[in-house]
């Protein structure tokens, strides 16, 4: 089976744009390949040093994760910063790449375009993002990756990363990843742009239906369609972009009596609410097992980044190998018990005791 890394950054609660983009469609890929989803939370201190929320935030996206349907048997579902490898591998990876590379990613560029004109910049981390992100890929052999539009940038930097290196280093250690483009529909935030934390407009996903409800009848309709009877155009409505998702069986009577002023804004709503809360009671009713069941996501992580760590650090003795560093046979697994001190070692050091 090929294998697939999907990661989510957790800084804050996922919404209902994560789960369409990136949650699901992992679950549907499951059946496939064998899946490797991941909180990526060192990704997240790259730009966000604010580190209050980040163990709750990545909690509970492993249980987002798993209440979108994650089989835990089938799929690796870990946290980025308990498979210690990833670090190791974007340590050397870093060496490989040569800085104007990373210089050209456009998220680089927009960082450092809103940064002008303030005393700050990007850290080194921010800059390196890709060359981890390359890590957490090539790590384990994957083969895919899906990804939207935005992501397709760092993508191909992953696949530059593998070529040099497995040409410097003479021979194909790592297979190149490809993305697998995802359709991802555009689902806007309740003020019609793009959904995101910084806006507001989130409906994330531990909302409860009565929170969704609130959101959906605060939602921007068109502006035009003031009185319950005027004709609306449903191209410019944000809650018509979510009848076609949610309620799509409906789509043309909705269409119809829209333009035609028969239906109103707020009975609109109302029925887009009903067709979404239906849509994620499945996911809510897992989502309430996991949530009050913590200690059993615990679990599920702690064993997963165990099989993780078992394929990465098989991947990191063969890059050793392949780059021609002095291997020290002390095994992954020792590290976590403490690395062997050689009886010299500790003489040499009672001596300069006394
Ligand atoms: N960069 C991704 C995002 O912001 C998160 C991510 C980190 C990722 N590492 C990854 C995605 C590896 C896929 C594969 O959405
Ligand atoms: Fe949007 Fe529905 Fe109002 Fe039409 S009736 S403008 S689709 S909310």
């Amino acid at each position: 089976m090929k294998r697939l890394v999907s990661g989510v950054r957790p800084t804050g609660y996922l919404h209902l744009g994560h789960l369409e983009g990136v949650l699901k469609n992992c679950v549907k890929l499951q059946e496939e390949y064998e899946c490797f989803p991941f909180i990526a939370d060192w990704h997240s201190l790259t730009d966000h040093l604010d580190t209050e929320m980040l163990r709750e935030y990545t909690i509970q996206a492993a249980v987002d994760w798993l209440s979108a349907g994650i089989d835990p048997e089938r799929s690796t579902l870990f946290v980025q910063s308990h498979v210690k490898e990833h670090a190791e591998l974007m340590l050397l990876l870093a060496m490989v790449t040569p800085v104007p590379w990373t210089e050209r990613t456009p998220s680089y560029r927009d960082m450092l375009q809103k940064l002008e004109g303030t005393r700050q910049s990007p850290s080194l981390g921010f800059l390196a993002y890709p060359v981890l992100m390359t890590a957490d890929i090539i790590i384990y052999k994957a083969e895919v990756v899906p990804v939207g539009e935005d992501q397709l940038p760092h993508l191909e930097l992953s696949r530059e990363i593998v070529r040099r290196f497995n040409h410097l280093f003479g021979r194909k250690v790592f297979p190149e990843p490809e993305a697998l483009l995802t359709e991802v529909p555009n689902l806007p935030g309740t003020d019609g742009r793009k959904m995101s934390k910084s806006y507001g407009n989130c409906i994330y996903l531990s909302d409860p239906p009565d929170t969704i409800r609130k959101k959906v009848m605060q939602m921007v309709t068109d502006p035009q369609k003031i009185r319950r009877n005027d004709p609306g155009h449903p191209e410019v409505c944000t809650v018509f972009a979510y009848h076609r998702i949610y309620n799509s069986a409906e789509i043309d009577q909705v269409e119809r009596d829209c333009r035609s002023g028969a239906l109103g804004c707020v009975q609109c709503k109302r029925n887009m609410a009903d067709a979404l809360c239906t849509y994620l009671q499945p996911f809510h009713e897992r989502r309430s097992y996991w949530s009050e069941n913590l200690d059993e996501v615990r679990d599920i992580l702690t064993e997963c980044a165990r099989r993780a760590r078992t394929i990465a650090s098989q991947t990191m003795e063969e890059v050793r190998e392949a780059i021609g560093l002095f291997q020290s046979g002390v095994e992954s697994q020792e590290f976590e018990i403490g690395i062997p001190v050689s009886p010299v070692f500790i003489s040499r050091l009672s001596s300069l005791d006394s």
